[in-house]
């Protein structure tokens, strides 16, 4: 199993308890450098694999082909600063594994982005829409509130928008992820798009 933990922007007192104790009981926990690693080293101490800018790809993969067996019989995390979703290096170490074996388990535990602790300091509420990007050009869209759910995803795909799915309940009762998306949905519901 390889996991991807989130760290959080910084505060220790930002992990989840999921993300600590995956933390605690990996096999073996990698950290992309210094500043992760003295977030982890509050329970542990990591293992360090710099990935320095401009040479992640070349790093994900070199590190994907020390690890990839491993992950078959053992828990690997490697842990991120904010959330692993969000421009991490854990995406590429992922994309890398995979290739080397589809059939590795991976998981994500969430955490606190960057962006959210930022406009939680600044008191700046989001009540309509939110563009997190590095180029003004939205490859991934999320709609919250999604109960309209059938008119949203018509919209995403006149958009140019694929891959439609919607999440329901997540880590709930009745948890739903699902191509299907239908007429009216859940309040607990958000529906997610990819333009790539
Ligand atoms: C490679 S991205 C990683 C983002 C991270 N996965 C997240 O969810 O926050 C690095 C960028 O995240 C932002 N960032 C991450 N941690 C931050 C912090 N503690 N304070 C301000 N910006 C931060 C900066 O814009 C930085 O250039």
């Amino acid at each position: 199993m390889l996991y991807g933990v989130s760290l959080g922007p910084g505060d220790v007192e930002l992990l989840t308890f999921k993300a600590v104790r995956i933390i605690r009981e990996a096999d073996e926990v990698i950290v992309p450098g210094e500043v992760a690693a003295g977030i982890v080293r509050g329970f542990r101490e990591p293992k360090i694999v710099e990935f320095p800018m401009g040479k992640g790809r070349e790093v994900a993969k070199k590190l994907a082909s020390e690890i990839v067996e491993r992950c078959a019989r053992e828990r690997i995390a490697f842990c991120c600063l904010g959330d692993a979703t969000l421009y991490s290096t854990f995406s590429q170490l992922a994309e890398e594994v995979l290739k080397l074996d589809p059939k590795v388990e991976i998981e994500i535990v969430p955490g606190v982005s960057s962006v959210f602790a930022a406009l939680a300091k600044m008191k700046v509420f989001v009540t309509k829409s939110i563009l997190i990007t590095t180029d003004f050009e939205p490859e991934v869209v999320a709609v919250m509130k999604a109960k309209r759910s059938r008119e949203i995803s018509e919209r995403l795909k006149k958009e140019g928008y694929g891959n439609i799915r919607i999440v329901q309940r997540l880590y709930m009762d009745g948890e739903k992820i699902s191509e299907e998306i239908p007429d009216f949905a859940d309040y607990l519901s958000i529906i997610v798009g990819v333009k790539r």
